[in-house]
């Protein structure tokens, strides 16, 4: 096969592997700069022209199904398959990564983080796979590459073309061959009947396998119940080790179901743990402003004095002149907002806080000030707006009680692009609803946020807006010094 083109596109150039199959690395030719591409030839054998016809016509029908499979960003795309020769081709997107094989080593155990976020993301591309009615069947770290460019799972070689064809060749003892790899594949598989929770067994067991530093083959099992041992070998929180528990009982009717209850399980686990982490940063911050403010109050004469000398009027906003808010030159940000609005400088260049602007109400104790704020993070380092979005909404998401996204889309700001969210949840005893809308620039994000109480959140919507749009970010911001 090396050195071959198939089609006259295809140079192969590299052998990868065999398996059911032979997997090589070629070159496209026909494309610009001739990118990587994976052609996988599935070798029936047969001499039977029935039998062929039958394999042609399985090929043809699991093809379609892979075309579909390739929509999801996490499955390599399938870009042609044909015959050649009465042998069947299929040709794949490459990915640039590193195969989990080589990332799970005997003996070296990940910890329970890892491995959380390792079956949250394989649990989203299942969950895709499963809505197609397709099991992948053959779930195990070398099947399983950590792509480069964004440091996200990619799941490869489905089975299922494979066993369609090859069940047609019987083995030597007349027997059908089975897919999986021995370890992985659960005890209804084995024996030829797949079912969807299948993948989760092999997926628990890849999962086990990177906790204990153990090869499944390896791994003990109870000559009674058939059920794997392991708990034992690795100190790993109960919680985590029941989901584990449950994900590969030999039992496929005691496993979980689907992918789904699996998700659930694990997300009300993260949850709980995040929850206990934001509660303690919570009191730690509770404490230092408690110690801060009266500090800030009494030395900056300009806070002391709206703070003492305001008066509550709060009326007809629309009306109400604006006042231009002008940061110090390290956040060159520049603001208008209404004059019955308070204003709070902060210009905090480690929390990145740069000032917080309220409406302040008239029964102030037991209601939610309207407030709006400007925040300047300094990222260190480019990065771009899809990406800074992605680690926002994963905040927003995790760190806000009972978080409810209502709106995500592009958005503008300071003229720039940026990404805009609302979304809705619980700030103390309040039910809040906030917009916040973000964009990035030399290294730096400019985040402002509005946020009200759900049901004054349309009243001074219009205000904040204005406020929003009126942001400018003063020039030679990148080249200042800092
Ligand atoms: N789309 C792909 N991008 C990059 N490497 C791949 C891709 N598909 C397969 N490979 C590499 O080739 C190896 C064998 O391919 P695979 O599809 O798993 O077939 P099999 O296990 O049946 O030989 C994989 O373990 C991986 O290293
Ligand atoms: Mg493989």
């Amino acid at each position: 096969m090396l050195g071959r083109t198939l089609r006259g596109r295809y140079e192969i150039i590299k052998f990868l592997g065999t398996g059911f199959s032979e997997t090589y690395l070629a070159l496209d030719k026909d494309l610009p700069g001739k990118p990587y591409c994976i052609v996988k030839q599935l070798k029936p054998q047969l001499s039977d022209p029935f039998l062929l016809q039958t394999a042609t016509r399985l090929f043809e029908t699991e093809a379609q199904v892979l075309y579909k499979l390739g929509n999801h960003d996490q499955i390599p795309r399938l870009s042609a398959h044909f015959q050649e020769n009465g042998e069947f081709y299929l040709v794949q997107e490459f990915i640039n990564g590193d195969i989990l094989s080589e990332g799970i080593i005997p003996g070296k155990q990940w910890s329970e983080e890892k491995v959380i976020n390792f079956l949250q993301d394989i649990l989203k591309i299942l969950e895709f796979v499963h809505q197609q009615s397709i099991i992948h069947r053959d779930i195990k770290p070398s099947n399983i590459i950590r792509r480069t460019s964004d440091g996200k799972l990619v799941l490869i070689d489905f089975g299922a073309v494979k066993e369609k064809i090859s069940t047609l060749k019987p083995n030597s003892q007349g027997e059908t061959v089975p897919i999986g790899t021995p370890g992985y594949v659960p005890s209804e598989q084995a024996i030829g009947n797949p079912e969807f929770n299948s993948d989760i067994y092999a997926l628990g067991i890849t999962a086990i396998q990177a906790l204990t530093g153990i090869l499944p083959k390896q791994l003990p099992k109870n000559p009674e119940t058939h059920e794997v041992v392991w708990r034992n070998l690795v100190q790993v929180k109960p919680q985590l080790a029941d989901i584990l528990d449950k994900m590969v009982r030999y039992d496929s009717r005691k496993r979980y179901q689907s992918v789904n209850e699996v998700s659930q399980a694990l997300s009300s686990l993260v949850t709980k743990k995040k929850l206990k982490k934001w509660r303690n940063t919570k009191i730690a911050l509770v404490l230092v402003l408690v110690a801060l403010v009266p500090c800030i109050v009494v030395l900056v004469p300009e806070i002391r004095d709206k703070i003492f000398a305001s008066s509550h009027n709060d009326s007809s906003l629309t009306k109400t002149p604006f006042l231009t808010y002008d940061s110090s030159n390290y956040f060159m940000i520049r603001m208008k907002y209404p004059k019955s609005w308070k204003i709070q400088k902060i210009e905090d260049r480690f929390t990145g806080d740069v000032a917080k602007f309220f409406l302040p109400q008239n029964n102030s104790s037991n209601s939610f000030q309207p407030e709006l704020s400007v925040e300047m993070q300094d990222l260190q380092k480019p990065i771009l707006l899809p990406d800074y979005t992605n680690s926002k909404v994963n905040e927003i998401t995790q760190y806000s009680t009972s978080p409810r996204i209502h709106e995500s889309h592009p958005a503008k700001l300071a003229n720039l692009p940026a990404h805009e969210v609302i979304y809705t949840g619980k700030q103390e005893q309040f039910n809040i609803k906030r917009m916040a809308v973000w964009t990035v620039k030399d290294s730096k994000a400019y985040i402002v946020t509005y946020t009200a109480e759900e049901s004054q959140y349309d009243t001074f919507l219009e205000t904040a807006q204005a406020m929003m749009n009126s942001l400018k970010i003063r020039e030679s911001a990148s080249t200042s010094p800092k």
